[in-house]
């Protein structure tokens, strides 16, 4: 085998999740699955990678998701795959697959796991990085675009984040997208000469896009473009009055934003981005924790009934990130008891003390390869034990084990058979 030269590294905009980082991990993992089953949502695990036609069908060819950045290739077998970019597409599919129609609606369900973007690297931005997602799919009721909302503000809520706003806007239906659609191109056709050279290709391809520009020269001729609020239809305008009545009686924080788009092409109706203020109570495309909204047309379009629905994602790295920013306190592991052994008896008697201890559910730790009570009894102290268990050479003889009070510094010695019944006995007092 030749030898390698440079250490490999991780691939470019992946990264480790290291175990000093991994409480974030836990606990967001945890607020996660509280949150979605206390809403009423199932979780559902698909896989990480589809068949690539489900993607350009949903998420849509002309989007920079799927035309840019997914991760395509051929099977031995002649398939073509992708990584999954995001999970509402799987979802969806995997609804029809699975017979969910036939469920009373609307069914609920929650994933989480990796997604794979081949994005330009930065802050915030990965190649593969971690959603929560949320879809309530098979009911067309504003009070649902509301409690998808509701829901992901609550989960921020309970990882300690704070000054959350969501920016909403409504992207309409087919027919009052079409006449909107045809608007939009009208204006920006008499400025072309002035807008940059991806508004020209987007004019073309996908003109709702161009609203996402962030060209510096495109930014006065975007902001008085025709508002799509001002073209939807007296069902499509009634449905968002009535998700932000429901946004008003949530007092959850909002204000409108028609240049809201989002990246995939299956939005209809409501759509919607979370952030996070900075200090200046701005918000920037980085700062965004998530998005979603409705896509009422999705199911159909991959062989379904047609059937409404909503969802959103949320992006943890991010969230994870505002967590850090925001100096969120979140414990790591908190031993009761710590193990100290001294000689080599001690660590033999003790690799199996240890065993019974966290079989017997009480949460133990240990530092096995040191030597040194003085060492021992100082890492029991940082590590927040309440009592160390002291298994030295004697004791192994005798069969006993010191308990240490590591409050009071008070120590008792007790036969081995008994220690767990002894230690549950302090631990309750
Ligand atoms: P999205 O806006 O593409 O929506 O992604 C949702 C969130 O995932 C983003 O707001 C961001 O926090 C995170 N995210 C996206 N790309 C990256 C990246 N390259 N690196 C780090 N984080 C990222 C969706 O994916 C839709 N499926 C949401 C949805 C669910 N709509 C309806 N249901």
């Amino acid at each position: 085998m030749a030898k390698i030269k440079k250490p490999i590294q991780v691939p470019k905009g992946t990264f480790d999740i290291l175990p000093d980082d991994q409480k974030y991990w836990k606990k967001v993992r945890s607020a996660v699955s509280d949150v979605a089953q206390s809403y009423g949502f199932g979780r559902i695990d698909t896989p990480m990678f589809e068949y690539s036609d489900l993607y350009m069908a949903s998420v849509g060819e002309a989007t920079d998701v799927v035309e840019k950045q997914m991760y395509s290739f051929k099977s031995k077998g002649g398939d073509m795959l992708s990584l999954r970019p995001e999970g509402t597409a799987g979802v969806a599919r995997a609804y029809i697959e699975n017979g969910m129609t036939n469920l009373p609606q609307p069914v609920k369900l929650y994933y989480t796991g990796p997604m794979f973007r081949y994005e330009q690297p930065q802050s915030g931005r990965f190649r593969q990085f971690h959603q929560f997602g949320l879809e309530t799919i098979g009911d067309a009721e504003p009070v649902l675009d509301a409690q998808i909302i509701q829901a992901c503000f609550y989960l921020l809520k309970c990882l300690g984040l704070k000054k959350m706003v969501v920016q909403l806007n409504s992207l309409g239906c087919r027919t009052c997208r079409t006449a909107y659609r045809r608007a939009l191109v009208d204006y920006y056709r008499h400025r072309k000469n002035k807008i940059c050279l991806d508004c020209r290709r987007r004019l073309k391809e996908n003109p709702l896009r161009l609203l996402d520009c962030k060209e510096e020269k495109c930014q006065p001729i975007k902001a008085q473009a025709p508002n799509i609020v001002d073209y939807l239809c007296e069902e499509c305008h009634k449905h968002f009055k009535m998700v932000l009545e429901y946004l008003d009686e949530l007092e959850i924080p909002y204000f409108l934003n028609n240049t809201i788009v989002r990246g995939l092409d299956y939005y209809t109706k409501t759509v919607f981005e979370i952030f996070t203020e900075d200090e200046q109570g701005k918000t920037t495309p980085a700062n965004s924790l998530g998005g979603g909204g409705r896509y009422d047309n999705l199911v159909a379009q991959l062989g379904g009934k047609p059937t409404p629905a909503v969802g959103a994602a949320l992006g943890i790295e991010r969230v994870i990130h505002q967590m850090q920013k925001d100096q969120v306190k979140v414990s790591a592991f908190v031993p009761k008891v710590f193990l100290v052994q001294l000689g080599e008896r001690g660590r033999k008697k003790g690799l199996k003390l240890f065993e019974k201890l966290s079989e017997a559910g009480i949460k133990i730790a240990e530092s096995i390869s040191r030597d040194s009570i003085k060492a021992q009894l100082k890492i029991a102290d940082r590590l927040g034990a309440k009592f160390a268990l002291i298994l030295g050479q004697q004791e192994a003889l005798d069969e006993t084990v010191i308990i240490r009070d590591m409050a009071t510094g008070v120590q008792e010695t007790v036969p081995q058979g008994k220690v767990i019944d002894e230690v549950k006995k302090r631990l309750a007092k």
